[in-house]
């Protein structure tokens, strides 16, 4: 069996405790894909002493020195994207469509973060008083320590990872106990394209040693965390007492509102790839389809025949179109709220159940599932299940759509079928999300716009576009009087 390291201290590196664990293939149990590093907080203090000999280096090189080697990652990248899909399915089940879109979405945020490494623009401001010049500038951060899912593996590590290193601050990056495998390949690009070796570390492990160990550290300034809201929760808890700047994507209840005056056969595709893409297990995901009453049982109809058709298997292979859960307590968890949703009165019209017999047996598969008669407010119309999950609400009118909408403490994306403008844009100005989608499903987010959510969802950040620089830098002011005179602002001027 292959043992992966940590990368510390400009090494590849065993962790201090001598633990391991194992990854396996989650469509097929037997098919181990090597042990990595369970490491302890003498690996994350070590990694931290190595990242701030890296900062120290890297917040001198020019921005758009950094920029190039950002773009030779994305170049890397490029190369490297049927390798880096065909491991990631390996690793984490997704279909290698999907995969590839998300390699894909690390070589965008690459290309983005090159070309602003020459612009990372700051403000020339006019003065209040004569000969005295005033202007804005951005200055690095320190040590940045980054928590990723598994569900990304790729892209999230490069929507933090990327804008933080453009902007000069060293990473440490502790990637999902389910995806050690993408990081490493992700660190491995870094160094070849000539980052400093001390500017990155990779430390495996379990977030209750390692991402706790950093978030903790003193020595971190900036943490970014992807995950589910209870743990953030806990992050951002510690993060306030310690005055850290601190970047959330947490929750999601993510909802497709489908009008009577949608084009059905669009709205369909629309909600078959939100819900069921990534097994559901995506911020993003579809969990709620809200219907108007003029066109629910057509839908509903439908759409479990197209439901039930969908082909579950191994993501490597053609024609598979959903893939395994990512492990037994996701599966579990999904199990749960299937009992939670038939106790709460709801009616299971599709799946509820393992997907079985031949080779589906060896991973964590489960059948997508649909129920119709959800009530707004239930557990099932609320909760995050991030499965294969669908909760279908009846609504009347707009207004109706609208309100079960934002009836949820998450605010991530939503998305509205409608041929009507009017509606269209009334739900851009109404909808409480981060981002609304008219006609098109809950996931689609590009790599070059901001990323994030409202209420429980996040913490005002956004990862993506033009806003994540604003993150990893730190505003600096600099006044320059010329005059050759004391001159007192707002005194001397008045
Ligand atoms: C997530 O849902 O966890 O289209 C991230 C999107 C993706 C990213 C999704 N590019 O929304």
């Amino acid at each position: 069996m292959t043992t992966f390291h940590n990368f510390i201290g400009g090494a590849w590196v065993a962790p201090s405790t001598g633990d391991y664990f194992e990854n396996r293939n989650p469509a097929d149990q037997q098919d181990v894909i090597g042990r990595f590093p369970s490491s302890g907080v003498a690996d994350v203090d070590a990694a931290v002493v190595s990242a701030q000999r890296g900062f120290d280096r890297w917040k001198r090189t020019p921005a758009p020195a950094r920029g190039d080697v950002l773009r030779r990652v994305g170049d890397l990248m490029a190369a490297r994207k049927e390798e880096i899909a065909n491991l990631m399915t390996r690793e984490m089940g997704k279909p290698l469509a999907e995969t590839r879109g998300d390699v894909q979405e690390g070589i965008d945020t690459a290309y983005y973060a090159a070309t602003e490494g020459r612009r990372l623009f700051g403000h020339t401001v006019p003065s209040e008083l004569a000969s005295k010049w005033a202007m804005t500038m951005r200055r690095p951060i320190g040590v940045c320590g980054l928590i990723t899912p598994f569900n990304f593996p790729m892209a999230i590590p490069t929507w933090k990872a990327f804008p933080a290193l453009l902007c000069g601050n060293s990473v440490i990056l502790k990637p999902a106990e389910d995806v050690p495998h993408t990081a490493t390949v992700l660190v491995e690009i870094l160094l070849a394209a000539g980052l400093p070796p001390e500017v990155i570390q990779l430390v495996h492990g379990m977030g209750e040693v390692v991402g706790k160990a950093l978030v903790e550290h003193p020595q971190v300034p900036v943490i970014s965390f992807t995950g589910s809201t209870e743990t953030g929760r806990f992050v951002g808890e510690t993060c306030g007492r310690m005055h850290k700047r601190l970047s959330l994507e947490m929750g999601g209840k993510n909802a497709q509102i489908v009008l009577d005056d949608a084009d059905l056969d669009l709205a369909i595709d629309g909600v078959l790839w939100g819900a069921f893409g990534t097994t559901g297990q995506r911020c993003t995901a579809t969990s709620r389809l809200i219907l108007q009453s003029g066109i629910h049982d057509t839908f509903v109809e439908r759409l479990v025949g197209r439901a039930q058709a969908l082909v579950l298997g191994d993501g490597r292979t053609a024609g598979h179109e959903v893939g395994p859960l990512v492990n037994e307590a996701a599966r579990e968890k999904v199990e749960r709220y299937v009992q939670i949703g038939k106790q709460q009165g709801a009616t299971l019209r599709c799946g509820g159940a393992r997907a079985t017999g031949g080779a589906l047996d060896s991973g964590f598969f489960f059948q997508p599932t649909i129920f119709t008669n959800v009530t707004a407010g239930s557990r099932l119309e609320q909760e995050e299940i991030f499965g294969p999950v669908l909760s279908v609400i009846q609504v009347a009118t707009v207004e109706e759509a609208f309100a079960v909408n934002n009836g949820v403490r998450y605010g991530l994306s939503s998305s509205v079928y409608t041929s009507n403008v009017n509606v269209a844009f009334r739900a851009l100005q109404d909808l409480d999300n981060g981002i609304t989608y008219v006609n098109a499903p809950t996931i689609g987010a590009e790599a070059h716009l901001p990323f994030g959510g409202v209420k429980e969802t996040g913490n005002g950040h956004r990862e993506g576009g033009w806003e994540v620089y604003e993150f990893y830098s730190e505003t600096k002011v600099g006044y320059v009087d010329y005059s050759g005179a004391l001159q007192r602002a707002q005194i001397d001027n008045y």
